[in-house]
C-alpha cells in the first residue's frame, strides 16, 4: 500500500491534477467527507489527510511513504529523514516582512529600536533578523499573524503573502521579503529504497506535469 499525505484546501486542490497524471483519483473529497483516511481508485494507494504543518512528520516517520508540503513548513520542521525530489511549483507565495501602513518600519531599524514580530515561522523570521544583524522579540502564533500589529502584540509580523490582499484588508504593508514558497513532494527515504519500483512511476508522472507546465509557461 503506498500512502500519500495531503492537507485539505490548497494543497489537495492543486495536487489533484498531479495525482491524475499518476492515474490516482481520491474516491472521496476531504472538504465534504470527515474521514481522515481517503481511499483511491487504486487498491494500492490511499491518501492520508492531515495538518499542513504534520505533513513531514508522518513522512519522516514512515507512516505515509508521499507527501506534499510547502517550502515554509519544509524549512521550519527541518526535512530530517526527507527526501525532496520535486518542486512542484504549486500553492506559490512570499515569506514577508509587513508592518502597519503607518509604521515607518526602516526608520525604526535606523534608530535601533527593538521590535517586536509575531509569527507562525520563527526559523524563518529568527534567521532573516539575524543576517539583518537585528535584534528582534519573537513571538509565536499559529495564524491570524496580521492581527498582532493591530492590537499592540507587534510591530511587525513574518507571513505568507500572495495576492496581498489580507494585507491591504488589514492596513498592513510588506517590507521585506525573504523567501519564494511553492511546495515540494516529500518521499521518505527507507520506503524509496524498499518501494522504489511502485513509487518512481508516481514521482515521474508528477516531474512530467511539472516539466509540461514549465514549457509552456516559456
Ligand atoms: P496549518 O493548517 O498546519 O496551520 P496552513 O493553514 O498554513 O497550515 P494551508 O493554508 O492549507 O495550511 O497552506 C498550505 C501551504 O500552502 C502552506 O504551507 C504554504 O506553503 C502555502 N500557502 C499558504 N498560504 C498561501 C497563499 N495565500 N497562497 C498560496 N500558497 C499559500
Ligand atoms: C495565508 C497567509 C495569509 C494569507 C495571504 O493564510 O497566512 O494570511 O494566506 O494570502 P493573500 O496575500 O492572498 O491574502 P491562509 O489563507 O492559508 O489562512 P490560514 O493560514 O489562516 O489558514
Amino acid at each position: 500500500m503506498i500512502t500519500i499525505a495531503l492537507s485539505k484546501g490548497r494543497i489537495f486542490e492543486e495536487t489533484t491534477p498531479l495525482l491524475a497524471a499518476a492515474g490516482i483519483a481520491a474516491l472521496e473529497d476531504p472538504e465534504s467527507s470527515r474521514k481522515l483516511i481517503l481511499p483511491t481508485n487504486r487498491a494500492d494507494v490511499r491518501l492520508i489527510i492531515v495538518r499542513a504543518s504534520d505533513v513531514p512528520t508522518y513522512v519522516q516517520y514512515g507512516a505515509a511513504d508521499l507527501g506534499i508540503a510547502g517550502k515554509d513548513v519544509l524549512y521550519e520542521h527541518g526535512g530530517e529523514g526527507l527526501y525532496q525530489p520535486l518542486d512542484l511549483q504549486i500553492a506559490r507565495c512570499k515569506m514577508m516582512v509587513a508592518v502597519r501602513e503607518d509604521f515607518d518600519y526602516f526608520g525604526s531599524i535606523r534608530q535601533g529600536a527593538r521590535l517586536k514580530v509575531v509569527t507562525k515561522y520563527v526559523k524563518f523570521a529568527r534567521e532573516h533578523f539575524a543576517d539583518k544583524g537585528m535584534h528582534v522579540d519573537l513571538i509565536k502564533l499559529y495564524g491570524s499573524m496580521e492581527l498582532g500589529p493591530l492590537v499592540g502584540l507587534a510591530d511587525a509580523i513574518v507571513d505568507l503573502v500572495s495576492t496581498g490582499n489580507t494585507l491591504r484588508a488589514n492596513h498592513l504593508k510588506a517590507v521585506e521579503e525573504i523567501a519564494d514558497i511553492s511546495s515540494r513532494l516529500i518521499v521518505n527515504q527507507a520506503s524509496l529504497k524498499l518501494n522504489r519500483s511502485a513509487l518512481q512511476p508516481i514521482i515521474e508522472a508528477f516531474s512530467s506535469v511539472v516539466a509540461a507546465r514549465n514549457s509552456a509557461n516559456n
